[in-house]
């Protein structure tokens, strides 16, 4: 298994407004190892949440390559996408879009029950994840009966409930205060490590962006190093793409009917340590 779970090259993204063309994403590259975590930062509207969207197939850009776990994610059809968004991918956004008329619980486990685990199994997995976010004495609250910082650690266990590749978080803390973001980021960034999932996020808090392994901003369309703001740039052929084989199961499973729920979609979930 190659140790690169995402590969962008030569992004592409405009959007038609009015008469005029925005030029959003112009060439943006990158890879992240897979167990990783990458945030990027970057002025508002410079592009990081549709660089986010289209990583998480919620948009499609006009051109370039997204490859995700070895498949091609710009080639999927509209079904396969939306298998490959509900299976492979585990999202946070600034708003935690919990369904009010369900529980904590029956919020994190509601996805792993639609893609077919068994409600108990479904149950306990959420139970546990909540756990791992310190809400075990929050499981029967509905989302009106918790405070910001909870919901926001309740949509971190949802996240992870289908044992997703990859987290892709958009202002994860966007709503909290500076004590809450701590904890949320913390929690989130731990949770990842703990469940071996590679992590996107995007952020304007600085100490979020911080707590990553590999830090980028999107500037004029690109991706560029913190540091020295030098545009990422993969080298051309090489081992990225050549590491990339699709990665049998896995591309199977994002095409309808290739994904057997209770698989090794529930297996593998007892890894060492806790948070
Ligand atoms: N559907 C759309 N149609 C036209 N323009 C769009 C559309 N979606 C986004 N844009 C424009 O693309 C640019 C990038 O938007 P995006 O939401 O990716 O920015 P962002 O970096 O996430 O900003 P913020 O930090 O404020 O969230 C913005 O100028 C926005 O107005
Ligand atoms: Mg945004």
């Amino acid at each position: 298994m190659s140790d690169v779970l995402v590969c962008v090259r030569d992004l592409i993204k405009t959007y038609a407004s009015g008469t005029e063309t925005l030029h959003i994403l112009q060439g943006a590259e990158f890879e992240i190892k897979r167990g990783s975590s990458v945030s990027v930062t970057g002025e508002s509207g410079s592009g990081k949440s549709t660089l986010l969207n289209i990583l998480g197939g919620l948009d499609r850009a006009d051109s370039g390559s997204v490859m995700v776990g070895g498949a091609e994610i710009a080639g999927l059809s509209e079904s396969a996408l939306s298998v490959y968004r509900s299976r492979r991918v585990g999202f946070i956004f600034q708003f935690h879009y919990l369904l009010k008329d369900f529980t904590a619980l029956e919020n994190v486990m509601l996805p792993a029950y639609i893609a077919g685990v068994k409600k108990k199994d479904a149950l306990e997995h959420a139970r546990l994840l909540l756990q791992d976010v310190h809400l075990e004495d929050r499981l029967h609250h509905y989302p009106s009966q918790l405070s910001g910082g909870e919901r926001q650690r309740v949509a971190v266990a949802r996240s992870l409930v289908n044992d997703p590749d990859l987290i892709l978080a958009d202002e994860p803390t966007g709503n909290l205060d500076s004590q809450n973001s701590a904890l949320v980021a913390e929690l989130l960034y731990a949770g990842a490590e703990k469940w071996g999932k590679t992590l996107m996020v995007v952020t304007h808090d600085k100490g979020v962006a911080e707590r990553a392994e590999a830090r980028y901003t999107l500037a004029g369309g690109i991706l560029r190093t913190v540091e020295g703001l030098e545009p990422v740039k993969l080298a051309t052929g090489g081992a990225q793409t050549g590491g990339l084989e699709p990665e049998g199961s896995q591309a199977g499973a994002w095409e309808p009917g290739g994904w057997e729920p209770g698989g090794s979609q529930t297996g593998g979930r007892e890894p060492g340590g806790s948070l």
